[in-house]
C-alpha cells in the first residue's frame, strides 16, 4: 500500500499543539553563552563573561515574554525576531517563516489582540505585550470549530501557510464574530498561499461562524 498522506484533523491539530505548549520552557534550563557554549549559573555571569571574552560582540539580553497566557524567562540575543525567539527558544513552530520580510503573513501571531508579523518584530520589543500562537488558539475549545471547518474545507494543500490564516481569522472573530465574505476576504488579505487555497479559507470561517453562532445559542 503506497504512503497515503496524513489527513489533519481536529483532534491531531489539537494534540500537537497541546504537546508543544507542556514543552514550552518557561525559563532557561542552562544560561550558555550562544558564541562559545560555556555554561553560567546566572544571567549576570553571562554578561561578565561577555565583557571579558567578547567585548566586541552584542551580549545576551534577559527579557520576559507572555506567550499563550504563560510567563516565560529567557536569554536571547537581542537581534532576534520574536519568530526566532517562538522556534529556537520556545519550541513552537506553528508560526511560519515563509518570505521572512512581512509579505506573506505566515509567521502571523496575534499581539494585544491585533494581528502582527512575527518575522518583522524584535522579540525584545514585545516584553509586557500579550502575545498569542496558533498553538493557543488550537488548544481553546471556543475555537475548534474553525480549526474543524479548515480540516473539513481542506483549506490547506502544503500547510505552510495554514497557521498565518488560522490566526488572522481568529483574531478577526474576536472583533467581529459574524464577517461577511467581503471583511473575512480582507482580514485575510495579508496572508498569501502560493498552494493557491484562498477561496477555501472564507468557505470554512463562514460555515465556523454558523456553528459557533449556534454554540453560543445553544448555551444560552
Ligand atoms: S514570514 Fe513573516 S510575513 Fe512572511
Ligand atoms: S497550503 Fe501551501 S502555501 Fe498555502
Amino acid at each position: 500500500m503506497p504512503n497515503q498522506p496524513t489527513r489533519a484533523t481536529l483532534q491531531s491539530a489539537s494534540e500537537q499543539a497541546a504537546a508543544a505548549l507542556a514543552a514550552m520552557p518557561l525559563r532557561p534550563e542552562v544560561v550558555s553563552c550562544p558564541l562559545c557554549s560555556r555554561q553560567f549559573l546566572t544571567y549576570s555571569e553571562l554578561s561578565e563573561h561577555y565583557a571579558a571574552d567578547h567585548a566586541d560582540s552584542v551580549a545576551p539580553a534577559a527579557i520576559t515574554l507572555n506567550v499563550n497566557g504563560k510567563t516565560c524567562e529567557l536569554i536571547i540575543e537581542p537581534y532576534l525576531t520574536l519568530k526566532q525567539v517562538l522556534q529556537f527558544h520556545l519550541g513552537l513552530i506553528g508560526a511560519k517563516e515563509m518570505c521572512d520580510r512581512g509579505a506573506c503573513g505566515s509567521c502571523t501571531v496575534i499581539i494585544n489582540g491585533k494581528p502582527a508579523l512575527s518575522c518583522n518584530l524584535l522579540a525584545a520589543e514585545c516584553e509586557g505585550k500579550s502575545i498569542e500562537t496558533v498553538e493557543g488558539i488550537a488548544v481553546n475549545p471556543r475555537w475548534r470549530p474553525l480549526i474543524d471547518q479548515y480540516c473539513k474545507w481542506d483549506a490547506m494543500q502544503c500547510g505552510y501557510c495554514t497557521p498565518g490564516f488560522l490566526v488572522s481569522a481568529k483574531a478577526l472573530l474576536d472583533r467581529n464574530p459574524t464577517p461577511t465574505e467581503y471583511e473575512i476576504n480582507d482580514a485575510l488579505s495579508g496572508n498569501i498561499c502560493i498552494c493557491g487555497t484562498q477561496p477555501r479559507h472564507s468557505q470554512a470561517i463562514l460555515e465556523a461562524v454558523k456553528l459557533m453562532a449556534a454554540e453560543v445559542s445553544e448555551n444560552g
